[in-house]
């Protein structure tokens, strides 16, 4: 085994988009794992949009990276040696070391082995991992969608929207996807049924394109975008609605001050429509059956997922810039290793 491992470090504070400029590569050790400690050889790392709120030095709902922390990722992996007895070599564990090519863990926290599956690994950290997961539950827990209800998902092309969308077509939802491009929204429309797909770049006036696409008013709001599109949502929520706050991906690259406003709060009253974030990691214990249900869709052929897979622990920090400037679309991820 190599005696040294690559891996990615916060080199200064971002202020606006982050890209290759903010990063540093690190040369470390490998380090010898202790008591209890397993290490972890890393097979794919993650690119997460919520990721970017810890980059600015500034208090979120993660605490900040420091300057020289390796910037934060979920993983795949494998294990190279273990000193604990619930882990062997060869397992294969979800993760959360970063952008590294090694960790070194006692099995705490988000560390778990991958259940036997005959679905490409790399589902394990996508589909079925964090934004799945965030998609399932923001669905099934806050929203309580029902079948026959008009639902509106931002970002509908990303992980986690394009599974919100599929998930409450399954369960019998009129969905509107909005996303950013004619190809995304063919994709939405063409591949994945979708009632109609609104490309938010092209509308003149996006609340109108809902409205015509919606016309009988929308019921769920899965909101991946942020405060702008969830201003021009609530006019057009019905009574009882719910507006899912999964993600906001268009302010995480905004300081605070330059974060759009909400107005049309009013409909909070008039419609008593309920706004309701989510952790995912709130629902971790109903995981493995959430996980078990999907990946039955998945081999059913009604769950389909993308990917974009970048090679290289190197090429975390652009891949992470092409996620947010939208030039792909599905999963962004970093092969590390090849894969067992
Ligand atoms: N609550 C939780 O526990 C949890 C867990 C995981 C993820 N999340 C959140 O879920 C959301 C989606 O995550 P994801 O991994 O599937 O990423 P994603 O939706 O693929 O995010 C990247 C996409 O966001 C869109 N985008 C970027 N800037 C935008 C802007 N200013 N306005 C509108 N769209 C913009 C772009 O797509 P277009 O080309 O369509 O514009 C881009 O391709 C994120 O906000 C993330 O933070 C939440």
């Amino acid at each position: 085994m190599a005696e040294t491992y690559r891996c990615v470090v916060l080199a200064r504070f971002v202020d606006g988009l982050a890209g290759p400029d903010d990063f540093a590569i690190e040369i470390r050790p490998v380090p010898e794992p202790g008591d209890g400690e397993i290490l972890v050889r890393i097979i794919y790392a993650s690119l997460d949009p919520g990721g970017r709120s810890r980059l600015s030095g500034r208090v979120s709902y993660i605490p900040p990276l420091a300057l020289g922390d390796v910037a934060g990722a979920f993983n795949i992996g494998q294990v190279v040696t273990s000193n604990n007895e619930a882990y062997a070599t060869g397992d294969l564990v979800v993760c959360s070391f970063g952008w590294t090519e090694m960790g070194l863990s006692k099995g705490g926290g988000y560390f778990a082995k991958i259940q036997a599956s005959d679905l490409p690994l790399s589902t394990w950290i996508g589909v079925l991992g964090v934004p799945g997961l965030t998609a399932y539950f923001g669905l099934k827990r806050v929203a309580g969608i029902k079948a026959g209800e008009t639902l509106v998902v931002t970002s509908a092309a990303g992980m986690v929207g394009a599974t919100a969308a599929q998930i409450a077509k399954i369960m019998g939802c009129k969905v509107i996807g909005v996303a950013g491009g004619p190809e995304k929204c063919a994709w939405l429309r063409d591949e994945l049924g979708l009632d109609g797909a609104i490309d938010y770049k092209a509308a003149d006036d996006l609340g109108e394109a809902i409205g015509a696409a919606a016309p009988d008013g929308v019921d769920v709001l899965f909101d991946n975008v942020g405060n702008r599109f969830v201003d021009t949502l609530l006019p057009r929520m019905n009574m009882n609605g719910r507006i899912v706050v999964s993600g906001q991906v268009g302010d995480y690259n905004l300081a605070p001050e330059d974060v759009h406003g909400i107005k049309n709060t009013r409909v909070f009253i008039t419609h008593r429509v309920r706004m309701e974030g989510l952790v995912v990691f709130d629902d971790l214990a109903q995981f493995p059956a959430a996980q078990a249900e999907m990946a039955a869709w998945i081999k059913a052929g009604k769950l389909l997922y993308r990917e974009k897979i970048y090679d290289g622990v190197e090429q975390a920090p652009q891949a992470f810039r092409d996620m947010f400037e939208g030039t792909y679309f599905g999963r962004h991820l970093v092969r590390l290793a090849p894969e067992p």
